[in-house]
């Protein structure tokens, strides 16, 4: 994993906020003061800071992840790689290739798949005349592309369906299709913008099996965006974490992992209430390895909360319920979510 394919040095992206940003309130209220048309047309508010100074390298043969939530310019990010979009400062680099100067030859060494899976294919063709449609867009010849096309298809799991209507395929299938056209010219970078989004569970991990697969199997560079903290984990080899336009952290899923879950809590939810024995047990809930605190609430029902770092064995805690018969009704596990992930990460 040494070889470069990805590569942008202090990227940035501004988008002007426009009048169709103003909100309907304000923008009333913003007639009213300036009284004019021409005026609220040329009002220049600022910018969104899409991405501020992005520097990540992604290597041949990786899946890498780019994990953030809603608007932290993922996308943004995704299609200034694919020439879509362009900077408005710093660079990025597709195989050595500068996505501004030299956009066609990054055009040929990558392939974009954006969300909206049915754009461009033809509702009453079967799949394999679709994916023959694209064939011949792309030049292919005809006797190489059936049998890249039959293999793809086979490859997908879509063989068996390769005669239905494109308009009779689920949603998990139609993202295969789309997987399919885009593996057509072999191509050895392949971005993904939120590859999963409204699959069903089992498509889903169908299709982060299949990006695995075509990392590891085919030596492409798989670079995908998602807000899912566990698919980042589950697939990627490593992870950068986006926030408003920053990338906060970025490493491999298993050091992530290990900053993201040392600390769990559990609440113990008790029956009855809390007598003269609870003060002791606490203690010997506190004695456990692996807990770093324990505390006690009351209200309508007692609750033990125990916080526990990577090294608790939630057996321990089973047994010392069971060695004491304390009556618990329910248990509530806490982990870090993706948001206070990044509190601590900004904070760090
Ligand atoms: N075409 C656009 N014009 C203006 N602002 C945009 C445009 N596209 C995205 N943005 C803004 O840029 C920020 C990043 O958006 P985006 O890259 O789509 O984030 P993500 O994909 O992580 O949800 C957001 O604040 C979004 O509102
Ligand atoms: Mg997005």
């Amino acid at each position: 994993m040494t070889e470069v394919t990805i590569e942008t040095v202090d990227l940035v992206k501004r988008y002007p906020i426009s009048l169709r940003g103003i909100s309907g309130g304000r923008h009333r209220e913003y007639w009213g003061r300036v009284g004019g048309f021409k005026e609220i047309f040329t009002w220049k508010k600022g910018f969104i800071q899409a991405l501020n100074k992005v520097n990540l390298k992604v290597y041949r043969g990786e899946v890498f992840g780019l994990l953030g939530p809603n608007g932290a310019g993922k996308t943004t990010l995704i299609k200034i790689l694919c020439t879509l979009v362009l900077p408005d400062g710093g660079e990025a680099y597709v195989n050595g290739y500068n996505v501004v100067k030299q956009s066609s030859k990054v055009l040929r060494n990558l392939q974009a798949v954006l969300g909206e899976q049915h754009r461009g294919f033809e509702w009453r063709l079967n799949l394999k005349d679709n994916l023959e449609f694209y064939a011949t867009l792309y030049g292919l010849p005809r006797s190489y592309a059936k049998k890249r096309i039959e293999e793809l298809l086979e490859f997908m799991g879509l063989k068996d369906r390769s005669n239905d209507m494109y308009q009779r395929l689920s949603t998990g299938m139609a993202r295969k299709l789309q997987l399919c056209r885009a593996l057509l010219l072999d191509i050895p970078i392949l971005l993904f913008d939120e590859p999963t989004a409204g699959l069903d569970p089992t498509a889903a991990t169908d299709f982060r099996q299949l990006l695995r697969r075509l990392a590891k199997s085919e030596g492409k560079t798989i670079f995908i965006s998602t807000h899912n903290m566990w698919e980042a984990q589950s697939i990627c080899d490593r992870v950068a974490i986006i926030n408003k336009g920053e990338i906060i952290a970025c490493d491999t899923t298993e050091n992530l992992r290990r900053y993201v879950s040392p600390e769990k809590h559990y609440s113990l939810i008790l029956d009855g209430e809390p007598d003269g024995k609870l003060k002791r047990i606490i203690d010997e809930f506190e004695g456990l390895n692996g807990v770093k605190d324990v505390s006690l609430e009351f209200g309508s029902l007692t609750k033990i909360i125990v916080k526990t770092d990577e090294n608790f064995k939630i057996l321990d805690m089973m047994n010392l319920i069971a060695k004491h018969c304390l009556n618990v009704r329910d248990m509530e596990t806490y982990e870090p979510s993706l948001e206070e992930i990044f509190i601590k990460l900004v904070k760090r």
